[in-house]
């Protein structure tokens, strides 16, 4: 059964009936992500981290799920980005910085016309946009900000701060909590972020960082680090590659009887590295939104 035969048994129309349209969307997203090797697991990450935040500030139904796939949907337009400078293991220089901030308005390109632009553009748009009036596109400040922007631009800092890059490891939860707290009313919105900091001080993000799904850690790619995502429905004795430097993995039972990723040596081949979706936790991503509100009400609720 394919992905969206999936989505139309596992949600009930009329009020879920877009729900193939958004599962569309969620695996332009995947595919996007897919260039960029060393943020496997993010958007899944920056979808987590998003709920959590928005639930602690007391938003629910329809605005909540609409963040939580938002999250998930933010970076669609890293689709412009030139592999040279999306996958460049280096810092990146002033002009080359110019062009990733364009994909908030490549994204929003995407989107026109879209039924469900309305649902996603806040996120996509205003993700980089800070209070201070200094992010992008738009240099919006303070609450012209848009919620969704605002929320789960904190999130993707975070994840950007917590994950490895290829000049740098990720950097400890606290760390990126303390940056946080110095950048409060400036990079980051105050009530928001106060509140994703009680939420880190408290263990509530140690479930998500450096993780892939619920309950699975990224593996560690010997010559790139934690690049490895293995899926839920993996099993003992499958191969999976890393997207970064193609070294094929065997899955073995570890110690605590989870798959464990040891390098064969060999690299994968282009059918071996396809990206592909991973339709079972998009499925699951956007069946957890649905139960919080049908998805036209993500689009009416405005907190
Ligand atoms: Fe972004």
């Amino acid at each position: 059964m394919g992905l969206f035969d999936f989505m139309r048994a596992r949600t009930s129309p009329p009020a879920n009936a877009s729900a193939p349209m958004l599962a569309s969307l969620l695996v332009m997203a995947w595919i996007v992500e897919a260039r960029d090797p060393y943020t496997g697991g993010h958007l899944w990450r920056v979808s987590r981290y998003s709920a959590l935040l928005a639930e602690a500030a007391g938003i629910t139904g329809g605005a909540l799920a609409r963040i939580e796939i938002g999250g998930f949907l933010h970076d669609l337009g890293k689709i412009g980005i030139p592999d040279a400078i999306l996958r460049k293991a280096d810092r990146l220089s002033d002009e080359e910085y110019a062009v990733i901030r364009t994909h908030p308005d490549v994204g929003a390109r995407m989107l026109a016309g879209h039924p469900l632009a309305a649902l996603v553009l806040p996120a996509v748009l205003h993700h980089h946009e800070t209070p201070d009036g200094r992010g992008y596109p738009h240099g919006l400040a303070g609450e012209e900000i848009p919620l969704d922007g605002r929320l789960v631009g904190i999130c993707d800092a975070f994840d950007a701060m917590t994950s490895s890059r290829p000049y740098r490891a990720g950097m400890p939860i606290q760390t990126a909590l303390d940056i946080i707290r110095g950048r409060l009313g400036t990079q980051f919105d105050a009530e928001l972020g106060t509140r994703f900091i009680a939420l880190g001080e408290a263990g509530a993000l140690d479930h998500i960082a450096g993780h892939s799904d619920n309950g699975i850690p990224l593996q560690h790619c010997v010559m790139c680090g934690p690049t490895l995502v293995v899926r839920r429905e993996a099993r003992i004795g499958e191969d999976l590659y890393c997207r970064s430097c193609g070294g094929e993995y065997h899955l073995q039972a570890g110690d605590d009887g989870r798959p464990l990723a040891v390098p064969t040596g060999r690299r994968g081949g282009p059918a071996e590295l396809e990206p592909e979706a991973d339709n079972d936790l998009i499925a699951r991503v956007i069946q957890g939104a649905a139960t919080r509100a049908p998805i036209e009400a993500m689009m009416m609720d405005s907190d």
